[in-house]
């Protein structure tokens, strides 16, 4: 399997910068996908530059899994949820390379995958479990960094999903995009 470089853990603290609001604005991008009371999950969470926004749009009933192979990344984020009054609702979830956590069976209504997909070593595998995570009709937010991710490795990661049973739902008008909104078909 091919060896992926990984965002290091001090990288977190840039992606969490006020500026990245102007091109991901996290109730502009999610708001309209997450309800209150909703099981989500952020999945290569990093420090919760999403986590935190999505904790407060599922409310004090809803959860959010923090899922992240860096132990320092979820430490930072468990912190941050301290502060913005939100840490009953954050699960984070440490995934190892050696084994994969598959403690959520058919839980989640709605997964977001930002620019993690092209991390991972097997994405056929990382669109497969994360099917198993949601529940039938349950959504994925799919996006890719333009810079680091080509238009053939990001159509490549489409196909994966597709054989995984996601149907296309939407594609986000964005200049930058390489965003696809996924929907878990019933016939999986
Ligand atoms: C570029 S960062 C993006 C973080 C976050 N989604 C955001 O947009 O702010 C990628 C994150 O995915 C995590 N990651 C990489 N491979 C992973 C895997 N197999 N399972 C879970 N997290 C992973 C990295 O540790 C890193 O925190």
């Amino acid at each position: 399997m091919e060896e992926k470089s990984v965002c290091p853990w001090w990288m977190g603290y840039f992606l969490l910068i006020p500026i990245r609001k102007f091109s991901h604005h996290p109730s502009k991008l999610l708001k309209h996908f997450i309800k209150e009371g909703m099981t989500v999950v952020d999945y290569g969470s990093a420090m919760g530059y999403f986590s935190i926004p999505m904790a407060k749009y599922v409310g004090e009933d809803g959860k959010v899994y923090c899922i992240d192979i860096q132990q320092k990344m979820l430490d930072k984020l468990v912190r941050r949820a301290k502060n913005a009054g939100v840490e009953q609702q954050i699960i984070p979830i440490l995934n190892t390379k050696e084994k994969t956590f598959m403690g959520i069976r058919e839980e989640a209504d709605f997964v977001l995958l930002f620019a993690v997909a092209h991390e991972v070593p097997d994405r056929e595998k990382l669109f497969r479990y994360i099917a198993s995570m949601l529940k039938p009709r349950g959504i994925l937010y799919f996006a890719e960094p333009p810079g680091h991710v080509s238009k053939e490795e990001f159509e490549e990661s489409i196909s994966f999903a597709e054989k995984a049973g996601f149907v296309i739902r939407e594609k986000p008008t964005s200049k930058k995009g390489l965003t696809i909104v996924f929907e878990k078909s019933l016939n999986i």
